[in-house]
């Protein structure tokens, strides 16, 4: 099998992404809402803290039921965001600063303002009508925001499909004319000079039977359709390859063993693709929106499961937050005294694991959950529906509350927290969903001027990857899986052998003589010894590479007297 390294190093490789949410980064003109002028207004912050690739959330024209994933029209941009004159002044400026530009395609499904449908709803004789999916009885099946998957439709008196909102309706791939129309927008924008897209919910364009009842969790039955990846081959053929253009699919209900038919070169689809492994991790299997405990043992497994998968066969997209999930300080680490440490922390895991890294907007500050008060305060399209349906079975919000605020999607959402000034500086005007109040402490004009804080760890971390290739390309191998508290692993390549320990833990851990003789390449503490709260070492050891390096060396193999591994807290 060929090793990683031996296959081409493709530029979104090596890069570091950052993904933005429009809507929450910096309004510049008040109101309320973030826009596109007000990211090129931060683009040298990005530059300072050595991004390469930016990934914008929706921005195209939309009624906003699902926040801008549900698109009207594919080629305007939403006027809140600015004017398609703001987008090319964007693409300018990021352009002259050597920032590449990902757009995010939101093409499992349409809005329902989208000329198409408003069309094919109209009349079973629209020429638009076979863009969509009609059936004369729905099933069981459930859609993710809640309630059923199909609506019923008056004038034509039948029932269209949608996986999401009834608003969302989703687009039938089956149909070739739909594809080229899909091809075109992609061109449209590549035209501008976009180097690649995220697509939204890839594994679910190709649509399964509707004939097995829904039984346990529903991203099964919507993902791995029989035609995605002929879909996906044809995308590749008609506009990603002719524009050398760079995907990162959005893949919920995809395992690992499934993963190459997505990502391997070989099968010319796509280039990464997102799994949700781990963004489950604290959900139950059943209701994605149900949170549950999680345990450091999994997480491990999982990440480490996730490279093997790919080793040869594909790379890997890394990621620890998102505009879907609660912040990651909150979910995985903490956020009271060891609130910095832990920042720094998950810095170096994100920025040290094999693949291509994607920083979500205010993770490089530390951000950390609001703390909503009311169903009043929330946003999002989760929260409304959830909380219906949580009234309509006569629970109290209180109740009700108590588990959304674990999962809510309107964390992610709040302003990004520029300075101390009112909203955290992000807009003049009334911010469409509350500032975190926390923006007085945590903000990057207090971190910019703080050479210890969590942004400029964030930024060493960057450009310490940048600079180490094996901590791109390298080898990755678990040590102590079975660990409660310690993530430690190695990255090699060549001759050169990176240890990574990371105490996922607010105690001190004895590791014995982990790493004793290596020599700190980044760390978040002064000193050695055991790991305080929250401590992330990276060390480069001496000695021979060669046991870590082979692809069909299992996590199980290590020697840990190797690496001087107190294994006591094995299971
Ligand atoms: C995934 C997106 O990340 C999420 O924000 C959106 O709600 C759904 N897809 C539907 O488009």
């Amino acid at each position: 099998m060929p090793t990683e390294a031996a296959e081409p190093r493709a530029w979104w490789k090596q890069a570091v992404v950052y993904q933005i949410y429009p809507r929450s980064f910096r309004d510049s003109d008040g109101d309320g809402v973030g826009d596109l002028r007000g990211i090129a207004e931060k683009l040298d912050y990005l530059v300072a803290l050595g991004i390469d690739i930016v990934w914008l959330c929706p921005v195209y024209a939309s009624p906003n039921v699902d926040n801008g994933y549900d698109v009207a029209d594919y080629r305007a941009i939403a006027p809140e965001f600015g004017t398609m004159a703001d987008f090319d002044h964007l693409a300018r400026e990021m352009a002259s600063r050597g920032l590449k530009l990902v757009m995010d395609l939101v093409f499992n499904h349409s809005s329902d303002q989208h000329r198409w449908f408003r069309s094919a709803r109209a009349s079973k004789d629209s020429p638009y009508r076979d863009y969509y999916i009609w059936r004369d009885e729905p099933n069981d099946w459930r859609a993710v925001f809640g309630g059923g998957a199909w609506t019923w439709n008056e004038a034509t008196g039948d029932w269209y499909f949608h996986i999401f909102a009834p608003e969302q309706p989703d687009l039938n791939w089956e149909n070739p004319a739909l594809r080229r129309e899909l091809w075109e927008i992609m061109r449209f924008w590549a035209g501008k000079g976009v180097a690649g897209f995220r697509l939204d919910v890839v594994s679910f364009f190709s649509k399964k039977p509707f004939d097995a009842p829904q039984q346990g969790g529903i991203f099964p039955f919507y993902a791995n359709g029989p035609k995605v990846h002929e879909y996906l081959r044809e995308m590749r053929r008609e506009v990603l390859d002719p524009l050398d253009l760079m995907t990162v699919g959005e893949a919920p209900g995809v395992t690992a063993e499934e993963a190459p038919l997505y990502v391997d070169p070989a099968r010319g689809e796509l280039d990464m693709i997102f799994h949700f492994d781990h963004a489950g991790i604290d959900r139950t299997p059943e209701d994605f929106w149900k949170p549950a405990p999680w345990k450091l043992s999994d997480l491990k497994e999982i990440l480490t499961r996730w490279d093997r998968a790919l080793a040869g066969r594909g790379w890997n997209s890394l990621y620890l937050g998102n505009h879907d999930l609660p912040r990651l300080l909150s979910r995985f680490g903490d956020t009271g005294a060891h609130r910095q440490a832990a920042a720094k922390l998950f810095a170096t895991l994100l920025l040290t694991l094999r693949g291509t890294p994607y920083i979500y907007q205010g993770d490089e500050i530390g951000m950390i959950n609001t703390p909503f008060e009311n169903i009043g305060e929330y946003r999002d399209i989760v929260a409304r529906n959830g909380w219906a349906e949580a009234q309509a079975q006569g629970r109290a919000e209180s109740e009700f509350l108590a588990d959304h605020i674990l999962v809510s999607r309107d964390h992610a959402r709040t302003p990004m927290q520029w300075d101390a000034s009112s909203h955290g500086g992000f807009t003049a005007g009334a911010p469409w969903i509350r500032a975190n109040p926390d923006f007085s402490a945590t903000n990057v004009a207090a971190q910019r001027a703080d050479s210890d804080s969590v942004f400029h760890y964030y930024r060493r971390m960057i450009a310490l990857r940048k600079a180490t290739p094996a901590l791109i390309h390298g080898d990755y191998v678990l040590i102590d899986a079975g660990h409660p508290d310690v993530f430690a692993y190695v990255r090699t390549l060549g001759d050169v052998l990176l240890l990574v320990v990371l105490n996922v833990s607010g105690s001190a851990v004895d590791i014995g003589d982990l790493g004793r003789d290596g020599a700190t390449v980044i760390g978040n503490y002064d000193g050695r010894g055991a790991l305080r709260p929250f401590e992330a070492r990276v060390l480069r050891m001496a000695g021979e590479t060669g046991e870590f390096a082979s692809p069909a060396c299992s996590m199980n193999d290590v020697d840990p007297v190797y690496m001087g591994l107190d294994r006591r807290g094995e299971a």
